[in-house]
């Protein structure tokens, strides 16, 4: 049985039984050619992939070959960023979950590494999404003290007679590029068979590492805490709370200096919720509140009824942060799975499947009088930036107006705009756009909201709802709305007023779509400013 077959848009009652059966199931019905085969767990790394293939990112990370789902263990040790994440080393549907890896110096190029941690075929054990921590102190004895050990911290989900999932770990002494199971394995279970995708960190003020793990079917997740992260101490449950109308999965927690004051501490859960997020199927939510190394409070905006969405887009799922990031960087920094349950299985790529977001930056920041999470692309990627493309303030009289003679047309680039709507309806920009294609990026100055209408934007047909409209509350500032627009060969990512909102979408463009113009609707509108900058490939 795989994940494609599921009735995503169907009962949520019958959806969560159809998930929760699946998961215990596994691959076991995959089609032949998918069979498991130790010998070619690593096929990838001989593959020879040109990366430009249609509907290829450019800049953003994807597996030479075959499936990926959630970003795993991410964790960065000794100069090197580490990228672990779901991954089926045999086709392009999910299945046979294993932990493939990629390393980066830099967040922005990445070089893919052999299989992490695979699919226990002996034993019928999915490698599900978990964590990985530096344990400096050789809590774990897993170290032989002269190196620090990486520890991943995953679920296990047994098929065959034990359909249920627990926590698992395996450990590597040489920096990440080899790992091994931990014997003692599993080191935590819950009566619950769906109990899955721990997050580990290490709280330095009370010298323990904390796990916040996910009861998906209870729309709950649960803190544990441990000395050795092998014997684990059940501390409390937060949940059910904000968002769930679908199962929830892929915790996180972490701390954040609200407008970097150090004294002024609060608390992120990130939660992620399937399906019935609020762009349809799968999505991100955070809850922010104070943790008090037993249990988490959250804010009582959230039990008003407020949701925190982490992305308004249909895209940005099962996001977790990077771990053991130096102090003297000082930035939360994480990434998410770009990409939808609904349609997840079906998108039109080749000889791959799902790329992951740009990593971005989390920060907390008042915002007319409440605590808001920002969230800011990684500097990093301004090394990619080609050169710099720049407009002016100017009238934008109803209609199209079409930028290819000012050198602006793509389809890998960055575009930061200021707009005022003025006597407009709408006002924004058309990406990826030809004669019969166009992605719309707009203010909407009727519903007050930054919308992505990729209802024109290309291939869609292998989902029945792909084509829809997305919309994120933005305010004006000034009278205008500031856009940080991230477009590659197949998505867009709009980052609103810095970041306080952001919308990130897949789209499967022509290769030949490659205009940009800007646009007014239902009258004159302004343009503040506006700079482009073409985006070079990070595959050389
Ligand atoms: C989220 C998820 C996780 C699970 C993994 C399995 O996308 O369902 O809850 O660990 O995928 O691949």
């Amino acid at each position: 049985m795989n994940r494609s077959v599921i009735p995503y848009q169907k009962h949520a009652a019958v959806l969560l039984f159809c998930l929760s059966l699946i998961m215990a199931c596994g691959p076991s019905d995959m089609e032949e050619e998918e069979a498991f085969d130790a010998s070619r767990i690593n096929q990838h790394m001989d593959e020879e992939v040109s990366f430009d293939e249609r509907y290829r990112p450019q800049f953003h990370y994807t597996p030479k070959i075959n499936w990926m789902n959630d970003p795993n263990g991410l964790v960065y040790h000794d100069g090197t960023f580490h990228l672990f994440h779901q991954y089926n080393p045999f086709g392009k549907q999910w299945g046979y979950m294993s932990w493939n890896h990629a390393t980066s110096p830099d967040l922005v190029h990445w070089q893919h590494q052999p299989v992490a941690i695979p699919y226990g075929e002996e034993e019928e054990e999915a490698i599900y999404s978990g964590s990985a921590v530096v344990d400096h102190n050789n809590t774990s004895g897993f170290g032989d003290w002269t190196t620090a050990p990486i520890v991943a911290i995953y679920s296990s989900a047994y098929g065959g007679e034990r359909p249920h999932q627990s926590q698992s770990l395996a450990y590597s002494t040489d920096g990440g590029e080899t790992f091994q199971k931990y014997e003692g394995n599993p080191v935590l279970e819950f009566e619950d068979p769906d109990f899955r995708d721990p997050n580990v960190k290490w709280h330095d003020d009370i010298q323990k590492w904390i796990m916040v793990v996910a009861l998906p079917l209870q729309y709950k997740v649960q803190f544990y805490s441990s000395d050795n992260l092998i014997d684990w101490e059940y501390l409390s449950d937060f949940g059910p709370a904000g968002a769930v109308s679908g199962i929830w999965e892929c915790p996180d927690l972490f701390p954040l200096a609200v407008n970097g004051d150090p004294d002024n501490m609060k608390w992120v859960l990130h939660v992620d919720m399937n399906p019935g997020a609020i762009a349809g199927g799968s999505g991100s939510q955070f809850f922010v509140g104070d943790w008090d190394g037993q249990t988490f409070t959250a804010d009582d905006s959230i039990s008003e009824g407020e949701i925190l969405w982490a992305d308004y887009g249909t895209d940005f799922y099962a996001a977790i942060s990077w771990n053991n990031v130096p102090e003297e960087d000082g930035r939360r920094l994480w990434l998410g799975w770009m990409n939808n349950w609904e349609y997840a299985n079906e998108i039109p790529t080749d000889p791959w499947r799902s790329a992951m977001s740009i990593p971005r930056s989390v920060q907390l920041e008042t915002i007319e009088d409440n605590i808001a999470v920002i969230q800011r692309p990684v500097e990093e990627l301004q090394q990619l930036r080609g050169e710099a493309v720049q407009l002016n303030g100017r009238n934008l009289t109803e209609g199209n107006h079409l930028l290819t003679d000012d050198g602006i047309s793509g389809k890998a680039y960055e575009v930061i705009v200021e707009l005022e709507p003025v006597v407009s309806e709408s006002v924004g920009l058309n990406v990826r756009e030809s004669e019969n294609q166009e992605t719309v990026i707009g203010y909407d100055a009727v519903t007050g909201t930054v919308f992505v209408d990729r209802t024109q934007s290309g291939e869609d047909s292998f989902g029945e709802d792909f084509a829809r409209r997305m919309d994120a509350p933005a305010r004006l500032i000034d009278g205008k709305i500031k856009l940080h627009i991230f477009v590659d060969w197949s998505s867009v990512e709009v980052f609103i007023n810095g970041g306080e909102q952001v919308i990130t979408s897949r789209i499967f463009p022509d290769p030949g779509s490659t205009g940009v113009s800007l646009f007014a609707d239902g009258g004159d509108a302004s343009l503040a400013g506006l700079t482009f900058w073409p985006l070079e490939s990070i595959w050389d």
